[in-house]
């Protein structure tokens, strides 16, 4: 286990420092159930239905304090069980309270993008179902008529992406006046990528007494001004530094020659698991889609430059097995959940070491096991090295070429057929925007941009 300088905490209003648990934040402890945290019957049964029984850590950790209404940080790693771990007694502190009258839900779950909004929603709408709370997403790039319905009908809970919900707050058809708990999933990820001007707007109209809670596998400075502003003697639950490794996850360092990348990439992608590839850019992920589908691999490609329909049905397919191989910008780093994706490929290096956790971390969740590897070019082998030593991670390095066999050892690649498949066409790209903002690291083409509130958002 590790602590990195990066994520030191002795300025802030708020200390994340570990407490002696063990790393594996899905270690189980049988003694304690979902019933002896406190939660109701009625959810505990819809849990057991679901075969869940068994508290996680960080889920044994927040759900007594969330429940008795204070507010909560909470960091636990990639996979951990964030989700239920905050939805579980917003669920039943909002069951206790009636039904929201209409357009004033009772709870808010904000998140940086809208297929996280979505799978967070699909999570606890059938909890909620079992106690009587009815919960909406209300997120960018789908029409707002089911979203204004729900809402005009009522709604207890509703799980947003920034953007939209103040959209439906300047149309009038949302009020948080009655909002008693406000969720931030994900919220270092939405201050770091300029949210926090629009975050702070929607907190600051929710009641000052209201509850907070923050949740995120790398909770650290970034959120301290939301902290200070919004939080009232927070109580906080770090499971793990941000920088310990899952344990169940191995790393991979491939180096290779320039000439290499593609057949290497392509190699990689033909491997019989499930495999998400993340690469830097829309153009990248295009790209990438269209070369392989030219050697025989059938893969999806997932970035914010893509109708919302795509996106959507580029998820479901990988999500149900459809397609093997999601080719993903960062937008599909944080926190979106596929069962049993066995290797993520980083076939170019993220950004830091935060986003190389939570791309890594879409593999080895829920104490499952999984790989991950980067490929890297001689020019890139020093700073990801230092990248990867503030993530805490000791990589094996090895220098491959296209067809090693040491490739197909190491995460099972194997030669493409070679037989092209056909590529769906493609959705129209909304007109990109040269000198646009990033969405979520999710940049049309060309070099990164840092800071600054974004002009337009993934809402
Ligand atoms: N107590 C539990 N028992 C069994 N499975 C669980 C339990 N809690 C959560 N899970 C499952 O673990 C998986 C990962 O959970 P979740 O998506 O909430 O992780 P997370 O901590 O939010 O990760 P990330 O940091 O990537 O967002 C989900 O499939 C969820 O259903
Ligand atoms: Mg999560």
């Amino acid at each position: 286990m590790t602590t990195s300088a990066d994520f030191s905490t002795s300025s802030l209003s708020f200390d994340l420092s570990a407490g002696p648990q063990p790393a594996d934040t899905s270690a189980r402890d049988d003694s304690i159930s979902f019933e002896t945290l406190g939660l109701p019957r009625p959810l505990v049964r819809a849990l057991a239905r679901q075969g869940i029984d068994t508290p996680f850590e960080i889920q044994r950790a927040t759900v007594p304090d969330t429940l008795a209404g204070r507010d909560v940080l909470g960091r636990g790693q990639t996979g951990s069980g964030k989700t239920l771990a905050f939805g579980l007694p917003m669920l039943a502190r909002i069951a206790d309270g009636g039904r929201a009258r209409p357009l004033h839900p009772r709870a808010l779950v904000l998140v940086p993008t809208r297929e996280l909004a979505m799978q967070v929603n699909d999570a606890l709408l059938p909890l909620g179902k079992a106690v009587g709370v009815f919960l909406k997403t209300a997120v960018g790039g789908v029409p707002y008529d089911r979203q204004i319905d729900s809402l005009r009908r009522g709604v207890e809970i509703v799980v947003a992406t920034p953007g939209r919900l103040a959209d439906l707050i300047a149309r009038g058809v949302c009020r948080l006046d009655d909002v008693e708990i406000t969720v931030l999933d994900e919220a270092d990820q939405m201050a770091d990528m300029g949210f926090l001007p629009e975050v702070t707007e929607l907190l600051a109209k929710t009641p000052a007494d209201a509850q907070r809670l923050l949740f995120s596998a790398t909770l650290d400075a970034d959120v301290d001004a939301l902290v200070q502003r919004f939080m009232t003697d927070p109580v906080t639950h770090s499971t793990a530094p941000p920088t310990a490794a899952v344990s169940t996850m191995d790393h991979h360092l491939l180096l290779i020659p320039p000439r290499d990348k593609f057949p290497v990439t392509a190699s990689i992608a033909a491997r019989a698991g499930r495999t998400i590839v993340f690469a830097r850019t829309q153009l990248g992920v295009d790209r990438l889609v269209a070369q392989l589908a030219a050697v025989g691999v059938r893969a999806g490609g997932l970035h914010g430059g893509k109708t919302q329909r795509m996106r959507t049905r580029t998820l479901a397919e990988f999500r149900e097995g459809r397609t093997n191989v999601l080719i993903a910008t960062d937008v599909a780093a944080r926190g979106i959940h596929v069962d049993g994706i066995s290797l993520v490929l980083h076939v170019d290096p993220p950004k830091d070491s935060k986003d190389y956790l939570h791309r890594a971390g879409r593999t080895a969740r829920a104490g499952e096991t999984g790989a991950v590897a980067t490929l890297v070019l001689p020019k890139q082998r020093r700073t990801t090295l230092a990248m990867l030593e503030k993530a805490g991670v000791q990589p094996a390095e090895v220098r491959v070429r296209a067809g090693d066999p040491a490739l197909a050892e190491l995460v099972g690649a194997r030669e493409p057929s070679g037989v092209p498949v056909r590529v769906e066409p493609e959705a129209p790209r909304r007109p990109s925007r040269p000198s646009g903002p990033r969405r979520f690291g999710d940049r049309p083409t060309g070099e990164r941009r840092y800071g600054g509130r974004p002009r337009t958002h993934t809402r």
